[in-house]
């Protein structure tokens, strides 16, 4: 499936900057050529660049600014994932669409695949779980939950009462394009890529050892207090894989 052109939206981010380098004939028009909101400019690529595959990482991802700007949030993520949808449907290309933990409610953590979403607790999270509805009109497609931070810590605090099976971005990224190399091997339609459960304070500190511990009370806008994601599908599929790759 790879052998073909891959377009990815929002490369210029922190995924897709890592995304970039790690999957092969990948193709990131920027912001200026494909802007998502613009139903035309998708379609304009798709018919120039002709791929097989769309990653779609491209969404509007500052939480508290979400709150803020609620139209611009809801027109990038939802409208801007339907006219994804639409555009790769209508042209028979597989869609990988990057989703979130913030999908669940995020009181009891550990979340598999098939749990019922929702209750999100913020905007941002709101339009991302439309989104992947959105996606899942698609005829071919797989929706990855995962979260990550930047290569670096880039804050002085972190949470302690808050649990999440996020990594690093260079930790994560890899673990995506693995998933892309395999996409023919995956029978799911939904899949997640994390790590291990931990507090996010604890993530901080492997990078960032001076990093002072804060609650979530203080934090501007409301968190959940363990979002963490079951990615026992995952761990099983990259066993296989491995053990295959080492039997090759
Ligand atoms: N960061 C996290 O913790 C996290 C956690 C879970 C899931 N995710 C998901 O992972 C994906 C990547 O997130 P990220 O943190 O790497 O994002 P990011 O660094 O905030 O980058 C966002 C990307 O989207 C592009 N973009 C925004 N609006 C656009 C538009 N209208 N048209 C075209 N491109 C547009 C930006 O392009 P410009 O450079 O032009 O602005 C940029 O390339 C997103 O789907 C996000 O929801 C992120």
């Amino acid at each position: 499936m790879t052998g073909e052109p891959v377009l990815l939206t929002g490369g210029s981010g922190t995924l897709g900057s890592e995304l970039r380098r790690l999957v092969p004939n990948v193709i990131a028009p920027l912001r200026s050529e494909m802007d998502i909101t613009d139903g035309a400019a998708i379609e304009q690529a798709l018919d120039r660049y002709r791929p097989d595959l769309l990653i779609h990482a491209a969404a509007f991802t500052d939480v508290a600014a979400a709150e803020r700007e609620r139209d611009l949030c809801w027109r990038t993520n939802v409208h801007g994932t339907r006219n994804i949808v639409r555009a790769a449907a209508a042209r028979g290309v597989f869609l990988v669409h990057i989703s979130t933990d913030y999908v669940f409610e995020g009181s009891r953590g550990m979340y598999r695949e098939d749990d019922t979403p929702g209750p999100v607790c913020n905007y941002y999270a709101l339009t991302k779980l439309v989104a992947e509805e959105a996606v899942r009109g698609a005829l071919r497609f797989l929706i990855i939950r995962t979260s990550f931070r930047p290569r670096q810590w880039p804050y002085a605090v972190a949470f302690t009462d808050v649990y999440t099976s996020q990594d690093y971005v260079d930790i994560v990224a890899p673990e995506i394009a693995l998933a892309v190399r395999h996409l023919s091997d995956i029978p799911y339609d939904t899949l997640h890529i994390a790590s291990e459960r931990k507090s996010v304070f604890s993530l901080a500190r492997r990078r960032s050892p001076d990093v002072e511990p804060r609650s979530k009370s203080e934090a501007p806008v409301a968190l959940p207090a363990d979002i963490s994601l079951d990615a026992s599908r995952w761990e099983s599929l990259k066993r296989r894989w491995q053990r295959e790759e080492g039997r090759g």
